[in-house]
């Protein structure tokens, strides 16, 4: 999938792309029946929510789960970002947030080149995030919210929160959030935030600020989100386990359009187990070898 020079001027100017119904929902009920068992499992792949047992987000399944494994490769998430950058990817973090009815808790105001720089080292911001929903996303189910435009400002200075939610995030105070949300367009458009069925698509820039608030409504908001990081632009420090910022940089190759709904081979390295080395982290920047 080619992006065309329309879309390539949005992305540059807004710094999201909307892709509503992308994937059938066919192709969306293959992915949304694993879901369950990924989330039924007791191990570090799956971050709870702070005040109950609800899935807050789970880790690397294209390693251990058939759909997501072809999801990681599938030419309609990888392709446009190949095609943008002009450069191969590789998977830098994958995960299903929940987002659970009633449960689902909030991601404050952030950027997740803010993570990636500060934690993971990655030296620019050539990465994107790919999202696609398993649930259809409404107003009521905490819908992803953008700033558009705010990827113009490149890295922001973010603090490392740790106790508002179960998950540390560099966030964006919100003194610099309301004047990012004015300088877009205050209450005409300095909030967006995309909806549609489930299999809509949504790419956005490492740098656009984002958000969501927390699922009071009565229905799920599972979404599934591919971090792709350019190769030669891969992290230099793996501060954080690599279940959550990977450490193999080979170029994803893409299977072909249907895999979903066909049988191809994927390979499931972590089928039987996480190795113990995905548990191992350091605080030192990585020496490449010359
Ligand atoms: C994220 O920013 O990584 C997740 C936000 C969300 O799922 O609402
Ligand atoms: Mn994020």
């Amino acid at each position: 999938m080619k992006l065309t020079p329309e879309q390539r001027e949005q992305f540059d100017r807004e710094g999201y792309l909307f892709f509503p119904g992308l994937f059938s929902r066919e192709e969306n009920e293959v992915l949304t029946n694993a879901v369950p068992a990924l989330y039924a499992r007791r191990d570090v792949c799956n971050v709870r929510e702070k005040d109950s047992d609800a899935v807050r987000t789970n880790f690397a399944a294209h390693l251990y789960s058939v759909p997501f494994a072809k999801l990681a490769r599938h030419p309609r998430m990888i392709d446009p970002v190949v095609d943008l950058f002009d450069e191969d990817v590789y998977m830098h973090q994958f995960k299903i947030n929940g987002k659970m009815a009633f449960e689902g808790d909030v991601w404050q105001w952030h950027q997740d080149y803010g993570t990636w720089l500060n934690d993971d080292l990655m030296p620019t911001e050539r990465a994107m995030n790919v999202a696609i929903f398993l649930d259809d996303v409404n107003d009521f189910n905490g819908p992803l919210m953008f700033i558009p435009g705010s990827h113009k400002k490149g890295a922001i200075k973010a603090k490392h929160d740790l106790t508002t939610t179960s998950y540390p995030l560099w966030t964006v105070d919100n003194e610099l959030i309301a004047q990012l949300v004015q300088r877009a367009g205050g209450k005409q458009g300095g909030i967006v935030a995309p909806k549609g069925p489930a299999g809509s698509m949504i790419l956005f820039h490492s740098c656009l600020v984002h958000a969501s608030s927390s699922n009071l409504s009565p229905w799920d908001r599972v979404s599934v989100y591919l971090s792709l990081c350019t190769v030669s632009n891969h992290i230099r420090r793996y501060k954080r386990p690599e279940y959550i910022a990977h450490r193999d940089f080979a170029p994803i190759q893409t299977l072909p359009d249907d895999c979903l709904l066909t049988d191809y081979a994927v390979d499931l390295p972590w089928e039987n187990g996480m190795p113990q080395r995905a548990l191992q982290t350091s605080a030192e920047e990585i020496r490449q070898a010359a």
